[in-house]
């Protein structure tokens, strides 16, 4: 395991990167600093999970990597070039579904080819690939409001792999769903990545998620988020559900446990200090 207080060049080739990134929201005395200037390199096939107390920042940085909002300061790259707005080479999936509702789930996910000018059968032969990767083939033909909120996650998954992204950006996509549910896409996610190795940026709240799927886990502190440590488990090419029994991840599910801890506390007195 390699720990380090700061960014931790990565190995391989370099996917994307923040370089010296802020945020600020909103000017004057009312501004918010949400990130103070962060360096992180995300390597090509890394699956980096971001982890930090609420309200830290998170969904800042990756909305910046998206392209959904921009930097106060530094510089957001992608394959060597500026990110200047979102990009179908960068894939997106929330907490909740954002499906079109008044499409089936095989339309949902043949939208993006269309899109992009891939002809209706090779959209519907592309939809129909990542839905069999996400086991919905039988649900092709539904409609959202007929799927789970697990399914309709599964959806959101194949939806953004549809369109071949060069990086997934998925902020908290498991949080609303129930544990079983989640535990057993984690174990889907985890086998997608092992096969295509798609570069992938992942928040949660769960230090089990992130070590169970993450090569390298990025703790925030409390906002203005900074990265307080970057840690590099080694369970993501496990096939075997039990890792998570190891000692070595329960010895790290407490070091992380007791980060969070302590930013979780100081964001609280942040808080009341409001
Ligand atoms: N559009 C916005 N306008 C003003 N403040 C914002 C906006 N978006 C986020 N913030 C503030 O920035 C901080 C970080 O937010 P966010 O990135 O959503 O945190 P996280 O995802 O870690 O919970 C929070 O204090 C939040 O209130
Ligand atoms: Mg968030």
């Amino acid at each position: 395991m390699h720990v380090s207080s700061s960014d931790g060049a990565p190995k391989g080739i370099v996917k994307a990167s923040f370089n010296q990134v802020s945020k600020r929201f909103g000017t004057g005395p009312e501004s918010v600093l949400a990130l103070e200037p962060i360096s992180l390199d995300i390597a090509e096939n890394a699956f980096v999970c971001l982890v930090g107390p609420s309200g830290c920042g998170k969904s800042t940085l990756l909305n910046i990597l998206a392209g959904f909002e921009t930097a106060t300061s530094g510089q957001v790259m992608m394959d060597g070039l500026p990110v200047s707005g979102p990009d179908a080479r960068r894939g997106v999936v929330f907490q909740q579904g954002a499906l079109f509702t008044w499409m089936s789930v095989q339309d949902n996910v043949a939208f993006g080819p269309l899109a992009t000018g891939k002809s209706p059968t090779e959209a519907a032969s592309i939809a129909a690939h990542y839905l069999e990767m996400v086991g919905l083939t039988s649900f092709a033909r539904r409609y959202p409001y007929e799927l789970s909120g697990g399914m309709q996650q599964r959806v959101g998954i194949a939806r953004a792999l549809a369109n071949d992204p060069q990086i997934l950006l998925m902020d908290e996509p498991f949080a609303a769903l129930d544990a079983q549910t989640r535990e057993l896409l984690q174990e889907e996610i985890k086998h997608i990545w092992q096969d295509t190795r798609k570069t992938v940026l992942w928040i949660t709240h769960s230090i089990e998620e992130a070590l169970f799927l993450a090569t390298d886990i990025v703790v925030m502190t409390a906002r203005p988020g900074r990265i307080k440590a970057r840690l590099t488990p080694q369970f993501a090419l496990s096939r075997d559900p039990a890792v998570v029994t190891g000692t070595e991840f329960v010895r790290m599910k407490s070091d992380i446990f007791g980060m969070l801890r302590e930013e979780a506390l100081t964001a609280q007195r942040q808080e009341v200090m409001r």
